[in-house]
């Protein structure tokens, strides 16, 4: 298995993908990340055969980056890929200079991300937003700090 930067052409994978619980037609949200953010996007793979990715967005300040998906081929799960996924984008993140590593997950993940070594974090949302994120989203943030 080995883990490389997306690239433009990957736009394609994102048909290979099971979205759930989010809907298809995210791809067409994050088909922007394949030409503007390639950079610090990653995707696993086994002799051609596409895994799993994770699909970030950098800051304008380039100080930090968000996750807005990590995904692996259901297949492929708890062998370790997505821990793979998310530590190669942390490395890279921080030769970077990034300070930061951010995401909205759901309660089911909590443990897994708190495993990665992310804690859970509303310090950079205003009252409204965490309100919003908590109670009406209904999902959690989590930070890594560099
Ligand atoms: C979340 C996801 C990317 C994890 O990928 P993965 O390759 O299965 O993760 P890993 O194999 O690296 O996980 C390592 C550990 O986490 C555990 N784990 C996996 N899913 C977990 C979960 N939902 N909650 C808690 N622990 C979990 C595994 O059991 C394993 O533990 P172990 O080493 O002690 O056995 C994958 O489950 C997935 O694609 N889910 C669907 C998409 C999704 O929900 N994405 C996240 C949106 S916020």
């Amino acid at each position: 298995m080995r883990i490389r930067k997306l690239e433009k052409k990957d736009f394609f994978l994102f048909n290979q993908m099971d979205w759930s619980p989010l809907p298809k037609e995210r791809d067409s949200i994050y088909l922007n990340l394949t030409i503007d953010q390639a950079d610090c996007s990653f995707v696993a793979e086994e002799e051609g055969e596409f895994l799993g990715v994770i699909l970030c967005t950098r800051s304008a300040d380039g100080q930090s980056v968000y996750v807005n998906h990590i995904w692996v081929k259901k297949e492929a799960r708890k062998k370790g890929i997505g821990g793979k996924l998310i530590a190669r984008l942390e490395r890279y993140a921080a030769q970077q200079g990034v300070r930061r590593v951010w995401l909205f997950c759901w309660d089911e993940l909590k443990d897994w991300y708190r495993n990665q070594g992310y804690r859970e974090s509303y310090s950079f949302l205003s009252p409204e937003l965490k309100e919003y994120v908590r109670n009406v989203k209904k999902v959690r943030a989590f930070v890594k700090k560099f």
